[in-house]
């Protein structure tokens, strides 16, 4: 298993930019430190984020016609997929593919170790007969490594573009689409403009496992950069903007404050108000993904929806 997770010094030198920066922000890819990653997946069972239900139901209802959309010829294939967190919908994209005699090798890559070391063991015992290597680290980094002469079906599920600003997601799936060759393919999972309420309520929920996942950034910078921040002194609020499609988070200071970073060897002061923006979860529509599969260099070959259509899989070729 290799090994690149994030060293302490990019995350001392992107805090220390990011908290210098007018408007103050955060990078939402830190949000994922081993007590944010389990507070992702208690999120991601929530009833009110609906994103994980949808892509369930699209896998359960159509994983035979998904499965065989994958494959143009029959030898030895490679499955990529970046994010891959608990694995939990992906699972029974790869059943399906064992199931129909598939030969093929499954490489996850996830910027938790831990979410991935977890991920293997049980697909081990899960699906003995599955063949997979697990990569942890950031997927930028990781993606440039794996040109290979083997097919390819990348996986970027659940919505994770979202987290990208739209320049970010295109020069993402730019730096994809340089990795991939004639024939290979990728499955991306896009969430969909829906009524603002339901979006809010599923960034917003009233248990606060969004408000506890997000002040948990706050935790490890304590723990990780010797900062004091005191997490009863921020609070998590949540904006939609249905016309863009931006939905971002937000910790906002309750009270005019100094916070110390050791390591750092800074003292930052927030503002009565003043706001941390942490992570955009944009929401698209098919305009919006068409225009990205053409900006990336990509075509679309089908888009696999849920009943309502909050949210669709959309699969592209070169
Ligand atoms: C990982 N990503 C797609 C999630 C989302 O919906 O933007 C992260 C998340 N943040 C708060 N809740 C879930």
């Amino acid at each position: 298993m290799e090994n690149a997770t994030l060293t302490t010094t990019e995350f001392a030198e992107e805090v220390r930019r990011g908290l210098s920066s007018s408007p103050k922000y955060l990078q939402s890819k830190y949000l994922y430190d081993q007590k944010g990653s389990e507070i992702f997946e208690a999120i991601m069972r929530m009833d009110e984020y609906y994103l994980t239900d949808c892509e369930l139901e699209i896998f359960s209802e159509q994983k035979n016609t998904i499965c065989r959309d994958f494959i143009s010829d029959a030898g030895e294939f490679e499955i990529i997929e970046l994010g891959a967190g608990d694995g939990l919908k992906t699972k029974i994209l790869l059943k399906a593919l064992l199931h129909q005699g598939m030969d093929f090798r499954y490489i996850p890559i996830d910027i938790s170790h831990q979410a991935i070391m977890q991920l293997q063991q049980q697909l081990a015992s899960e699906l003995p007969q599955l063949k997979i290597e697990g990569l942890t680290g950031d997927y930028f980094h990781l993606i440039s490594g794996l040109n290979g002469s083997k097919p390819k079906i990348a996986l970027f599920l659940g919505s994770n573009i979202g987290n990208f600003t739209y320049g970010q997601s295109v020069n993402f799936l730019q730096q994809v689409r340089k990795v991939l060759n004639e024939g290979d393919k990728l499955l991306i999972g896009f969430d969909l403009k829906k009524d603002p309420e339901i979006i809010l309520k599923a960034y917003n929920d009233p248990q606060g496992l969004t408000a506890a996942f997000n002040l948990n950034l706050l935790t490890r910078i304590n723990e990780e950069l010797e900062a004091d921040f005191n997490t009863a002194n921020f609070v998590h609020k949540e904006k939609y903007d249905q016309n863009s499609g931006a939905a971002k988070s937000f910790l906002v200071s309750k009270k005019e404050q100094a916070v110390r970073l050791e390591k750092l060897d800074m003292s930052i002061s927030f503002a009565e108000n003043e706001t941390i923006f942490v992570e955009i979860s944009q929401k698209y529509d098919e305009q919006m993904i068409s225009e990205h599969a053409t900006e990336a260099g990509f075509r679309i070959i089908k888009n696999y929806y849920d009943h309502r259509k909050w949210f669709v899989n959309s699969l592209w070729g070169l």
